[in-house]
């Protein structure tokens, strides 16, 4: 990889910013001042590469685990609208935030909860293939309580758009309560559980709308709305071997 992409990457600043100070000599590779921003670094062999005598750790992949809060778009940028991104100013540990990170899938604007955000495309692309079949489950409140036969419909498969019928889904009642619900989805189509409740009729509509897990992942309950922390190398290894 190139020197001045790495450093990008890790997030030390703009592209153009860092390849005028590697020119200026604020880098060192191996300890040896290194001036070409086109130098190629072999990121396999660990290289030590110091950036204003700062070391920067090379790492191939990083995994976040955020509670999203609501009012946030699951994007890396927008032009108009704050995006999960934007409240990542560094890495949750005091280094800086890689700039080459993504949200893997996505929650609505108004959803909260559990948003992995990662680099690693592969992982992102096996985790949301409709054929993985990945369990997430949603929290939420509900304009009108649920029934026995609601429960069942969601069981059998319930035809939420036109030409859409969802797979069967779990819904089991929180506590007392039957518009407080967990939804267990094994998809994630476009608005899903908000279009799977309104498809039961009888004006029954999503109030709130929270992802408690994604596969083997659960929520954090340490983390505050807008709050995000690393995967442990335990949930990386259940991610990757799910
Ligand atoms: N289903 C929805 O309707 N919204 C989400 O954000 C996630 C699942």
């Amino acid at each position: 990889m190139r020197l001045d992409k790495f450093l990008a990457d890790m997030g030390a600043g703009t592209r153009s910013e860092i390849k005028k100070n590697i020119r200026g000599g604020a880098v060192l590779v191996g300890g040896e001042p290194v001036r070409d921003p086109g130098f190629l670094l072999d990121e396999t062999a660990a290289p030590e590469v110091t950036y204003f005598g700062e070391p920067v750790e090379y790492h191939v992949f990083e995994y976040y685990m955020m509670n999203k809060p609501a009012g946030v778009l699951t994007a890396t940028v927008d032009k108009r609208q704050k995006t999960v991104l934007d409240l990542m100013e560094d890495d949750g540990e005091g280094g800086w935030r890689r700039r080459d990170l993504a949200p893997v899938g996505r929650l609505d604007k108004d959803t909260e909860g559990l948003l992995l955000i990662s680099n690693d495309g592969q992982l992102a692309h096996r985790l949301l293939a409709p054929a993985s079949h990945v369990d997430k489950t949603y929290y939420a409140e509900l304009t009108v309580p649920v029934t026995r036969e609601d429960i069942e419909k969601f069981q059998k498969g319930i035809q939420f758009d036109q030409n859409l019928t969802a797979l069967p889904a779990r819904m089991e009642i929180v506590s007392g309560d039957a518009a407080k619900v967990r939804i267990t989805i094994q998809e994630g189509k476009f608005h899903q559980i908000r279009k799977m409740v309104a498809a039961l009729g009888g004006g029954r509509e999503v109030k709130y709308l929270k992802r408690i897990s994604f596969g083997p992942l659960q929520l954090d309950p340490e983390l505050m709305p807008g709050e995000y922390r690393k995967l442990t190398d335990q949930e990386i290894q259940e991610l990757r071997t799910r």
